[in-house]
């Protein structure tokens, strides 16, 4: 553990870290580009400028590529180390255009700090600048080469970090540009990653381009609902439109990125056409209305056909709050059946994952990049958990070997060697478990998805890792382990169910005898189409709420944005409105847990917020923290 001396403050700092981490770790900045903690030291702007006054080494350094040592003695605000960082700036900007005010990254941008911060603001060239012609980089991501830097971040963390080949450093000397070839679609599922990680205004997100500006948005720290990683957000939206989403840091699940998937897949909020009515037998209603009459007929269908005939279907896509409380509406009706998963094969695996009792429970995508030996399941782990592929790509980077077993295989003869993923990793294919060396790795983890098995490895030291469908899956299978809930084609099969309560269920056909008593959703699907009451719910940016991450990590997403139409989406003779109210148009919306809540108090429930007894503890989670485990 290095100790040294930074602008006379006493520093500690683990082994490995630079002079300018270590800066950062005791809140003093140093202007930096091309440096990132994800992708490490480059050397490529000479910006971060330090003096060495005593220790090992001495004088002017970068501090980005100078390891702390025991007994340095740095000034972050030498004369010598400023004026380097003020011409360096300088010379940066000679070709970067003076017209932030139409530039999309105006408001968020590092150069713009930097270029105050290190002391460069008269500007003294007045001659012609370099201009380039910009590329099509396919719909999501805007070019704007003129604003480079050259700090190389970007190809960086494309073709390195992300094991992408179709973009890099083109041209020559001067010329020099970061895109294709040739125009085109950017290949990388992580390629939105570069609006992210470019200091500059040269990537930008092209879905939200000249929308707004960064103090403009609706913003606050969200989980990504794509997949069942719990990748964490911060998405930005205006005038009651989510128009983008970007990565939130958090160096136990997705480190510094996120999925292209869960970047852009803004479209199903902004919907004009999504549920925001109540309605009953297809006739918009009152919300009292709609509960009452739900309410009437739920005790009703009570009556004729007994509980036993009721089945309450909640689901992982819907928050931890909602699932409890379906749990709790079962309870009060007393309903045979209680569901969370449409099919057998998703319920056991999501069981499975929840009753894993290797050491520390089942592995994180930190545990992934950190793995020595990965074995990874049958199916393609980039479509289906993307920042998992990305994990597994930084491991085998670091030298961790990466095997998958196809029993089908050994028609073929035995291993082989390839390349999987879009070329992210290389991998060793095997055609059965004894062939995987797991005892020899120190920190191996078995990847698992549904539908496959896989190796029996609990006598080896390895972690397990499990691929979910949905963001709170984890949470739905702990809960149907307490409520003893069944998978929903299990119950329809045992031709006990005559109705269903559905709440954010994505439900394949269901049997035509079955009534759909309601449907709570913000998403219209079949089930919704069948229902005969509707109950319009909020999306996860309208409302805070809980998520159970494929490791079992509860993490909290707030409140990003009041629900309602985009402004964009009104009737255009209609914008901008001319009828003022409280309500936003189309925001009569409510989270499914307290429209489920709502629901129990009308049958005689008593009110209790989802989060008290057993769940209690969730109320303390800190959203812009690490996430807690559940189990
Ligand atoms: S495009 Fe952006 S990230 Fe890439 S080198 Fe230029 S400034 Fe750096
Ligand atoms: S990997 Fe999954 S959770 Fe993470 S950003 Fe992509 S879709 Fe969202
Ligand atoms: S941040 Fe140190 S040289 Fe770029």
């Amino acid at each position: 553990m290095p100790k040294l001396i930074i602008d006379n403050i006493p520093v500690e700092v683990s082994e490995g870290t630079n002079v300018l981490d270590a800066a950062h770790s005791v809140g003093i900045p140093i202007p930096h580009f091309c440096w990132h903690p994800a992708l490490g030291k480059a050397g490529a702007c000479r910006v971060c400028a330090v003096k060495i006054l005593d220790g090992p080494a001495k004088g002017l350094q970068m501090s980005c590529m100078l390891p702390a040592q025991d007994g340095m003695v740095v000034s972050t605000t030498d004369d010598e180390a400023l004026a380097m960082r003020k011409s360096v700036i300088e010379w940066l900007m000679i070709n970067h255009p003076h017209d932030c005010p139409v530039c999309d990254e105006g408001g968020e941008c590092l150069l713009q700090d930097f270029t105050i911060a290190g002391g460069h603001g008269r500007r003294r060239y007045d001659g012609r600048k370099r201009t380039y012609l910009n590329q099509f980089l396919g719909p999501y991501i805007e070019h704007e080469m003129n604003r480079c830097i050259q700090c190389y971040r970007c190809v960086r963390f494309y073709q390195e970090y992300a094991g992408s080949t179709d973009f890099g450093a083109m041209g020559r000397a001067s010329m020099i540009y970061f895109g294709r070839q040739q125009d085109g679609q950017l290949e990388s599922p992580f390629s939105g990653n570069l609006v992210d990680i470019c200091p500059t205004g040269v990537f930008t997100d092209k879905t939200a381009r000249f929308r707004a500006r960064y103090w403009d948005y609706d913003m606050a720290a969200s989980i990504c609902p794509h997949c069942s990683l719990g990748c964490n957000t911060i998405p930005a939206a205006r005038y009651r439109e989510l128009l983008k989403v970007v990565a939130r840091r958090n160096d136990a699940v997705n480190g510094w990125f996120i999925c292209d998937r869960g970047r852009f897949s803004n479209a199903a909020v902004n919907a004009p056409d999504r549920p925001r009515q109540p309605l009953v037998d297809g006739t918009p209603v009152e919300w009292d209305a709609a509960l009452g009459t739900l309410a009437e007929r739920l005790r009703e269908f009570l009556t004729v056909h007994g509980p036993q005939a009721l089945a309450i279907v909640g689901s992982p896509r819907m928050s931890h709050e909602g699932n409890i409380m379906a749990a709790r509406l079962k309870e009060l009706t007393g309903a045979g059946m209680l569901s969370y998963f449409p099919n057998a094969e998703e319920a056991r695996h999501a069981m499975e994952a929840a009753e894993r009792v290797t050491p520390g429970g089942p592995a994180s995508l930190a545990d992934v990049r950190a793995a020595d030996l990965i074995v990874l399941p049958e199916g393609d782990l980039l479509a289906e958990a993307p920042m998992m592929a990305l994990a597994v790509r930084q491991a085998w980077r670091n030298g961790a070997r990466i095997y998958k077993i196809v029993p089908e295989a050994a028609s073929a003869g035995n291993r082989t060697d390839s390349r999987e993923a879009g070329d992210m990793y290389r991998i060793v294919t095997v055609t059965s478990p004894a062939d995987v060396p797991l005892t020899e790795a120190k920190r191996g983890v078995v990847i698992h998805r549904p539908g496959t098995d896989m190796p029996k490895t609990d006598e080896s030291a390895a972690r397990h890792a499990f691929i979910l469908n949905g963001p709170n899956a984890f949470g739905c299978a702990v809960l149907a382990r307490e409520y003893g809930a069944m998978a929903l084609s299990e119950a329809l099969a045992s031709g006990a169910v005559k109705g269903i309560l559905s709440f954010e269920a994505d439900l394949a056909e269901l049997p035509p005898g079955v009534r759909v008593l309601a449907s709570v959703d913000w998403q219209a699907g079949s089930v919704m189409q069948r229902a005969e009451v509707t109950l319009p719910a909020t999306a996860w940016v309208e409302m805070e709420g809980t998520f159970v991450n494929n490791e079992g990590r509860a993490q909290r997403f707030d409140q990003v944005m009041r629900p309602g139409l985009p402004i964009k989406g009104l009737d255009p003779d209609r914008h901008p409105p001319r009828e003022f109210g409280k309500e936003a148009p189309g925001g009569d919306l409510r989270p499914s847990w307290q429209i489920i809540s709502d629901l129990l108090y009308r049958l005689g429930g008593e009110y209790r917020h989802p989060l008290s007894g057993c769940w209690a503890s969730l109320n303390t989670l800190d959203s812009s923290g690490e996430g807690i485990p559940i189990r």
